[in-house]
């Protein structure tokens, strides 16, 4: 069995609408995005739906999944193998949804999608993701779940 499969209960695939112009890309489901089977429905995700609410985004208009599909042991953080697994599903994810942008929420999906470390100083700062010959713009983001301990950073958000 797959190495990551074995500290999740569910394949967390996406939330909201594949239609949408946004698509939203989180890290790895955590305990409550396991065991329903969607992601960012725990406290990071209540967050991140009022930061989208905020724009005017919702459940309709966003689309939603995360780098990894599957809850990781002890939450950590995932490995690069955990991403090389993930990313041809990640890929074709994409493809197949088709945004006009990108947000990627946090520095794992900042650097899983375009190399860049370093979220403190990238976040904000649009990039541009290459998927199948198309370019799509991204803008990195904070975390929502780094925002739950840094909440004086919410502003900056
Ligand atoms: N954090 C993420 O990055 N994704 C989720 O789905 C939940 C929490």
């Amino acid at each position: 069995m797959c190495e990551l499969k074995k500290g999740a209960r569910n394949t967390v695939i996406s939330d909201g609408n594949p239609a949408a112009r946004v698509m939203i890309i989180g890290e790895a489901p955590g305990r409550e995005e396991d065991m329903a089977g969607k992601p960012f429905i725990g406290p990071a995700g209540q967050l991140l739906d009022k930061m989208l609410a905020s724009i005017g985004l919702t459940e309709e208009t966003a689309y939603l999944t995360n780098v990894v599909n599957w809850r990781l042991t002890k939450n950590r953080n995932p490995s690069p193998e955990d991403i090389e697994l993930c990313r041809p599903f990640l890929n074709r994810h994409i493809e197949l949804a088709a945004p006009e942008v990108i947000l990627l929420v946090g520095g794992v999906s900042m650097s899983a999608l375009t190399g860049l470390t370093g979220i403190m100083k990238q976040r904000g700062q649009w990039q541009t993701v290459t998927i199948a010959g198309t370019e799509i713009p991204a803008l990195p983001i904070y975390h929502p779940a780094f925002l739950l301990r840094q909440p004086v950073l919410k502003k900056d958000a």
